[in-house]
């Protein structure tokens, strides 16, 4: 069924499938573990890559099933749902050393595999032809590599491509948030009153989902420029301490440390649902929440009750980590936005001739971002106009792209 909805990975099947560029290609790949990334695993096989398959987070194994299927066509896959912070690793571990064999790529969401080849095998890390880094997290860790003269391979980031960060994040959080929220709360949106922390992508994809069901929605900014969108899409700007107390849900979506801590959760109303859409893990302080003071009731999967000696409490989600990764199933289409930059990627660092990229990051070639886009339109029967002669020569853009300077934003 993923499948299906996929039509930019099948089509770069097709477009690949006697080429084989990947051929001696020898991939790990530490992502989510579901029926999509499945999808991409089998495309990177027929592609002519050799791949080992571990799960980026200890919730992101959502489909054992996915996991067992991928096994059993013979493919190396270290993940299962309910696995634990040491199993994690030791899956990770395995990818990058069992039976002595060692990648010479890495697709990674968070910076994990990538972290832990270049502190165990620093020589294998310094052969790799490249990394393809999706998390914004890992973009964090790659940059400080690149600073500290540790990173020894070029990255490519993907979470800068435009489809990307236009489609998959904004699409897809507009879409989830309201599964993610439904599921654990069983709650009505209509009159809520919702707190989103950051107004970047993320941000503007949940609010826009929860405004069309009559949610009053807040937002919190640091950057100007994105509190003044806000504004301009009629939200209400606050400072987080000017109504905490009051709102019904508090949605963190910045992607930084600590968004929510201790005094915050003090000053929640009862019924209160906490939901992070945002870093992977770092944006609920939870270690006030293990506190002794306060009693943790699990009310369903992935969904805590966290009490208050005086009966008050909070509605956790995924403990605090991502919740679209724990609490709901991702939709294919945009997944396959994602997940034909990241095979593109993969495909340019590997093909690449020697020195074209050197050890630093560098983001999606815009003719590839206009490529994975293309691929996407036969899905809607979309047809695309074609620039005369003298209007090519007008704009100065080759009439096969790319259409745009590279610093248009979209
Ligand atoms: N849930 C998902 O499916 C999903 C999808 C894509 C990305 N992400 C993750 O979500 C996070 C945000 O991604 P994005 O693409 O929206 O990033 P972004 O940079 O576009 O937006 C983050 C916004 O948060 C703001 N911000 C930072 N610190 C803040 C603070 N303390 N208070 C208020 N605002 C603050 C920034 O100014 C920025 O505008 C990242 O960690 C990313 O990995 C999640």
């Amino acid at each position: 069924m993923a499948e299906r909805e996929m039509p930019g990975v099948l089509a770069l099947r097709k477009l690949y499938e006697d080429e084989k560029p990947l051929q001696g290609a020898r991939i790990v790949c530490c992502t989510h573990v579901n029926a999509q990334t499945a999808v991409v695993i089998e495309t990177l096989i027929q592609l002519g890559a050799k791949v080992r398959w571990a799960s980026c987070n200890i919730y992101s194994t959502q489909q054992n099933e996915v996991a067992a299927a991928v096994a059993h066509a013979g493919v190396s896959v270290y993940a299962w749902k309910g696995m634990q912070e040491s199993d994690f690793w030791w899956c990770i571990d395995q990818c990058l050393e069992h039976d002595n064999w060692h990648p010479n790529l890495i697709l990674d969401d968070g910076g994990d595999a990538t972290d832990r080849l270049l502190n165990r095998f620093p020589s294998v890390f310094n052969g790799l032809k490249g990394v393809v880094e999706e998390g914004v997290s890992g973009i964090h860790r790659l940059h400080v590599l690149n600073k500290n003269d540790k990173l020894l391979a070029p990255a490519m980031r993907i979470d800068d491509a435009v489809v990307k960060c236009k489609f998959d994040t904004v699409y897809c959080c507009r879409e989830t948030v309201v599964e993610v929220l439904k599921k654990a709360a069983d709650v009505m949106f209509a009159g809520m009153k919702v707190l989103i922390c950051g107004y970047g992508d993320v941000g503007k994809g949940c609010s826009l989902s929860l405004k069309s069901l009559g949610a009053q929605v807040f937002v919190t900014e640091v950057d100007p420029i994105c509190a003044l969108q806000a504004c301009m899409e009629g939200y209400t700007v606050v400072q987080l301490e000017d109504v905490i107390d009051t709102v019904d849900c508090v949605i963190t979506c910045t992607g930084n440390k600590h968004v929510l801590y201790g005094e915050h959760f003090n000053r929640m109303k009862s019924g209160c649902i906490v939901c992070n859409m945002g870093h992977p893990y770092m944006e609920v302080e939870i270690k006030t929440l293990k506190s002794i003071n306060l009693t943790w009731q699990k009310v369903a999967s992935l969904v805590d009750h966290v009490i208050w000696p005086d009966g008050k409490f909070i509605v956790l989600l995924s403990e605090g980590r991502l919740a679209t990764l724990g609490n709901c199933k991702l939709p294919s289409l945009v997944a396959s936005v994602t997940a034909s930059t990241q095979i593109l990627a993969l495909i340019e660092l590997f093909t690449a001739p020697p020195n074209l990229y050197e050890h630093d990051i560098y983001i999606l070639p815009k003719k590839m971002d206009e490529l994975v886009a293309s691929l996407h339109l036969s899905k809607f029967n979309a047809r695309l106009s074609v620039l005369t002669d003298e209007q090519s020569k007008y704009v100065g853009f080759d009439k096969k792209g790319p259409f745009k300077v590279k610093t248009y934003r979209y």
